[in-house]
């Protein structure tokens, strides 16, 4: 299927300067990946792994100390490519609101405090696509009810919402133009879990009623599980593995990926949950070789020193560890029993 963002061997670094010293805090290292039309394919990984970052050079969004270094980003909507890091100022406007959307992490807490609702959409809308204000009122509240939000959230104020409801007004806001990408980073992050599944259930909603590609980042697997189509999973600024969202539960094939697994709590499991150990590294410093395999209990002497390409290995499914996609020396043991080095965790 053709994609309607192809991310080419990416690469994105924070570049300081601080007292004449330079710091390069190297966030997205030699990403490519393809994100297809009308699916919701959702960006993995613990905090500081660099969704965020990635993120925003999806949304050509790259401004100082962040510098992309190399590859690049391409939107194919419609008959138009277009050069995500390039884009045209005479162009900027019109692709930011109407074909790409974008809700930021934190953005419920954005909604202007001393307006209503109603003023926030209207606002939005009216900038953004000229209508007069009574055929805004009309498609504001048509897009509300359609959504199942209920219509008398337009006359309050934020402060007046639960922190669920302000999200879910956000999540309608950012979508209300029909745009045809849109992007939300840890949209459900510090909500609750039943307030979580309103707002899955209405990116769901967004995404089968506008046929619309959605980009969602969250390092909850939980969300990803009721959420994606298909998940990428980031490590220390690097692809480690990507694949159908089944697949990825049903079948983990990288050990970071295995970890993000088994440190979910499920419902129904009383037994203790794994935690991952350790943390994941700096990245202005990061490990040479696989960027995991400080961490990873099947570390191999080809990890510390060469980089695993990420290959397919097995349609849609591609991972990048020597374990998987084979190993140029023939060190096949783990050097530690995993389940012995989580238990002394
Ligand atoms: N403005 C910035 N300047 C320097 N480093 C940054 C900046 N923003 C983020 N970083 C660093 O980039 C890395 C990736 O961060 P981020 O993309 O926010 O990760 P995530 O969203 O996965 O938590 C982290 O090491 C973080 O400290
Ligand atoms: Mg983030």
């Amino acid at each position: 299927m053709n994609p309607v963002i192809s991310v080419d061997h990416l690469k994105a670094y924070y570049i300081t300067r601080a007292y004449g010293v330079e710091r390069t805090v190297r966030a997205v290292e030699d990403i490519s990946l393809a994100i297809r039309q009308n699916e919701i394919y959702g960006l993995a990984g613990e905090s500081g792994c660099g969704k965020s970052t990635l993120l925003k050079v999806l949304l050509g969004q790259v401004e100082p100390p962040l510098t992309v270094l190399d590859g690049s980003v391409t939107y194919h909507l419609g008959d138009e490519t277009i050069d995500a890091l390039h884009i045209p100022k005479s162009q900027l406007s019109n692709i930011r609101w109407k074909e790409v959307a974008y809700v930021p992490q934190g953005s419920m807490h954005v909604l202007n405090p001393v307006r209503r609702i109603r003023d926030s959409f209207r606002d939005y809308v009216m900038a953004h696509s000229p209508r007069s204000r009574e055929e805004t009122d009309a498609l504001v509240l048509e897009y509300i009810n359609r959504l199942g939000l209920p219509a008398r959230v337009l006359g309050a104020y934020p402060h007046q919402l639960s922190g669920g409801m302000r999200q879910r007004v956000t999540i309608a806001l950012a979508t209300i133009l029909r745009p045809r990408l849109a992007f939300a980073d840890e949209p459900t992050t510090a909500l609750d879990v039943v307030v979580q599944k309103g707002v899955i259930q209405l990116l769901r909603e967004v995404q089968a009623m506008e046929k619309n590609t959605m980009v969602v980042v969250t390092h909850d697997m939980g969300v990803h599980a009721n959420l994606a189509d298909r998940i990428g999973i980031l490590y220390a600024g690097t692809l480690v593995e990507e694949a159908p969202t089944r697949e990825i539960f049903k079948a983990p094939r990288h050990p970071y990926t295995q970890y993000l697994i088994k440190s979910l709590p499920a419902l129904d499991d009383k037994s203790e949950r794994v935690s991952i150990p350790g943390r994941p590294p700096a990245l202005d410093n990061p490990p040479s070789g696989c960027r995991f395999h400080p961490r990873c209990p099947y570390v191999m002497d080809i990890c510390k020193t060469t980089i695993p390409r990420l290959e397919a290995v097995a349609p849609s499914h591609r991972v990048a560890c020597f374990l998987e996609t084979g190993n140029p020396s023939n060190a096949t043991q783990p050097l530690q029993e995993p389940a012995a080095d989580l238990r002394s965790q």
